[in-house]
């Protein structure tokens, strides 16, 4: 029997939208077709309508055309954060089956707002909290549901967001500024958020958070520092430097024509001249200690789930990799993740290491987590499995974010996440 084919349609055809998702979707032609994308730049319409055979006059480069009509079964939203709930409440009310990127949003009564919406309008939605998708956290999933640990009593969970990344998004980039876009907690950590309170198992009943933008301004900026990395005495020498980290850094990898994050700094297909331009005039080119960033550099969260479970959980920029690292305690063994391998160490018992596609995020798949979640997504449509991150259940990893983010700007005050 052949499959049904779902026509798909994208709004935000940046990173997310056509490299992660749109490529994938694009290469299960049984299952999936690419119909219609919407973008405010009209070279990614143009490129990447192309790459997915999408016809001229189903490229809209404003929403409002955009939305007048229903254009596929699904929408995959990819925007940025602060446009997801706008273009979700559009899509639910055109009748669209949603694929949702994360953050959802950083306010409480906007999350009510879109779950009252999708009981109204009876839309099915999945949230982008790809790593609960990845083999090696459904293998974590699998030790503590198979009671390899006994009770799981806590979870202490790192994420090392590296100093690269730090200075590329929340220094120069699109989440510098938290009253634009999301604070830190939610940006860059729901994902964290969202397995923290898959693995309890349980709603998470308080919290209390601390953390700070501690370097990245102009205090710390070396003597004589330029206000333009090309312009500047340290250009050679600086880990921030942009010529190191655009330039120099895409030599290195052969000149990719279309990578992260070089393709966030100039516009695909990518050349040294676009590169040294973005560089010289664009907000990649800044110095990360004079730019008009506000977002956190380090944030530590202290949970405890009304189960009683209990878990922390450190963000920090100053180190390198990304690599998520985590521990799960439980009264009959521990867990570790980390970059290579899930290892279960039984208490009395012996040490099993399973080895795993990798949950970097620097291999562009989230782990596996990318290609899980399309793979769910369409199980979802058809009926054949839950949505595993509905919006319910990221709504409530999201209530977390925003309660530790209320938590920090209080001075790490306890707070309860549903009140
Ligand atoms: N799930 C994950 O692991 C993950 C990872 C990274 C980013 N994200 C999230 O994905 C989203 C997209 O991030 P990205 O890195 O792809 O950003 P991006 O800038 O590469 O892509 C966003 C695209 O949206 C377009 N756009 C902006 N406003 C628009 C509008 N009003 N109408 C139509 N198009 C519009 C932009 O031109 C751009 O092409 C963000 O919310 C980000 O937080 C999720």
């Amino acid at each position: 029997m052949q499959n049904k084919i779902y026509t798909v349609a994208i709004i935000g055809v940046g990173s997310r939208g056509a490299l992660a998702y749109g490529r994938k979707i694009n290469g299960i032609k049984d299952k999936f077709k690419i119909v219609s994308l919407c973008d405010i730049k009209r070279c990614r319409l143009d490129t990447y309508g192309e790459e997915f055979g999408v016809p001229e006059n189903a490229r809209f480069d404003t929403e409002e055309e955009f939305f007048k009509e229903r254009r596929a079964d699904i929408l995959i939203i990819a925007t940025l954060d602060q446009d997801h709930v706008r273009h979700c409440l559009c899509a639910f009310k055109l009748g669209y089956d949603v694929l949702l990127e994360k953050p959802i949003t950083a306010d409480a009564s906007e999350c009510k707002m879109l779950l009252d919406a999708q009981k109204k309008y009876g839309n099915r939605a999945l949230v982008c909290h790809v790593l609960r998708y990845a083999p090696a956290y459904l293998k974590v999933a699998e030790l503590i549901d198979g009671g390899e640990i006994g009770r799981l009593v806590a979870i202490e969970a790192t994420e090392p967001v590296g100093y690269d990344h730090q200075s590329h998004s929340y220094v120069r980039g699109n989440w510098r500024d938290t009253k634009e876009t999301s604070p830190m907690i939610l940006a860059k950590c729901c994902h964290d958020l969202d397995l923290l309170q898959w693995y309890a198992k349980s709603k998470c009943k308080s919290i209390s958070s601390v953390g700070d933008l501690t370097f990245f301004n102009e205090q710390n900026a070396p003597e004589g520092a330029a206000k333009r990395c090309t312009e500047c005495k340290y250009s050679d020498t600086c880990a921030y430097s942009a010529k190191v980290l655009y330039l120099d850094n895409w030599f290195k990898l052969d000149c990719p024509e279309d990578y992260w994050p070089y393709n966030v700094a100039a516009e695909a297909p990518l050349t040294e001249k676009k590169l040294r331009e973005a560089i010289e005039e664009g907000p990649y080119g800044r110095c990360v200690f004079h730019c008009d960033n506000n977002a956190v550099d380090h944030q530590m969260v202290q949970m405890t789930f009304e189960n009683g479970v209990k878990a922390s959980l450190t963000m920090t920029a100053f180190v390198t990799g990304y690599g998520r690292h985590s521990t799960y305690f439980g009264t009959g063994g521990v867990i570790d993740l980390d970059d290579e391998y899930v290892t279960l160490r039984k208490f009395g018992g012996e040490t099993v290491r399973h080895s795993l596609a990798k949950p970097k995020e620097g291999g562009h798949d989230h782990g596996g987590g990318d290609t899980g979640l399309i793979s769910s997504l369409y199980e979802m449509l058809e009926g054949r499995a839950p949505a595993g991150t509905s919006l319910e259940a990221s709504i409530e990893s999201h209530l977390m974010g925003i309660a530790a983010e209320e938590s920090r700007l209080d001075g790490g005050r306890l707070v309860l996440v549903h009140k």
